[in-house]
């Protein structure tokens, strides 16, 4: 068995527009990679580097990255010590799964160097232990697809189960992130705890819409159905030109179009990877007018676990 791992954990869209909290997908481009060695003596030793990574903390309770292996080594009693490096390839607080893809490459990549005790679907739970760290709530939505790839309902809570959802052939994703940053914590905070009867109807009709439209590659019924009135409506104020943004992505040929995780990046689904390259470059020149530079990934739907680098 080896002593050290390399992997690479993926970006995710959270948030799926009537999935809030409870639909997400993983995207190929971009990633965290981690490199997991194992030591003599116990406890985690944290480094980072890569994009925005000396505002992360390298302490084991408050890194995401490392609180998923610790959690693991708690439930296995486990006394194993790593050192743990994570590159950062996603900026933090971009809205594109940026503590998950730490996370589920660190607990994906400490269960092999143990042996793989724990099967994939067991290895969630402390996924979301480290990212809860970040985001201040216990969701799975950007989680579950960064360890299991594809796009995934977490169809509840309590009892956890989550669902893998087709993924049509055709269908690819573009990710804009402009250049600021917004707090998941915070942008939790802004949320109504109570929700319209009236919303609470469309968005139950529109999520229902949404999975069936992904069953049938039904790419009408799917844009039809990305509307969200949970999360949308409180957070757009807070990323600047964001109506603009996703007109401009609809007028391009998007399928649909939202706010990725609690934002400020911006998602669009689209039926070619022409397309979604096409609907990018449009976000990116809407986010310009409004002074801010933002980067454009577009890609198909990842529908991998993490990925083993050497
Ligand atoms: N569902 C989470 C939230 C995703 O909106 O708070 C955060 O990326």
């Amino acid at each position: 068995m080896s002593d050290s791992i390399r992997v690479k954990g993926y970006a995710s869209v959270a948030n799926v527009s009537c999935g809030f909290d409870c639909i997400g997908y993983a995207i190929s481009d971009p990633g965290d990679v981690i490199t997991l060695s194992k030591r003599k003596s116990s406890g985690i030793e944290i480094t980072m580097s890569g994009y925005g990574s000396d505002s992360i903390s390298c302490d084991l309770e408050k890194n995401t990255g490392g609180k998923a292996v610790l959690s693991l080594l708690e439930a296995i009693d486990s006394q194993q010590g790593f050192k743990l490096h994570i590159e950062k390839g996603i900026p933090p607080g971009s809205g594109i799964g940026s503590s998950s893809a730490s996370a589920a490459a660190a607990v994906f990549a400490a269960n092999e160097l143990l042996g793989n005790p724990l099967s994939l679907d067991e290895l969630l739970i402390h996924g979301m232990a480290g990212e809860a760290v970040a985001s201040g709530g216990f969701h799975a939505d950007n989680i579950a697809p960064a360890l299991f790839g594809g796009i995934i309902l977490v169809r509840s809570y309590d009892p956890l189960d989550i669902l893998n959802l087709p993924v049509p052939e055709n269908l690819f994703s573009t990710a804009v992130l402009p250049d600021m940053t917004i707090n998941t914590k915070e942008a939790r905070k802004i949320l109504p705890t109570n929700i319209p009867l009236k919303n609470a109807i469309e968005q139950a009709g529109n999520l229902s819409g949404f999975t069936l439209g992904l069953h049938e590659s039904d790419f009408d019924l799917l844009g039809r159905s990305m509307v969200d009135h949970f999360a949308e409506p409180y957070r757009a104020k807070l990323i600047p030109g964001y109506d603009a943004v996703r007109k401009s992505a609809l007028d391009s040929g998007a399928i649909g179009c939202g706010i990725s995780g609690s934002g400020p990046s911006v998602f669009a689904l689209s039926d070619s990877l022409e397309k979604a390259q096409v609907i990018g470059t449009a976000m990116v020149k809407e986010f310009q007018k409004v002074g801010l530079l933002s980067k454009a990934y577009s890609s198909p739907i990842h529908t991998n676990h993490p990925e083993i680098l050497g």
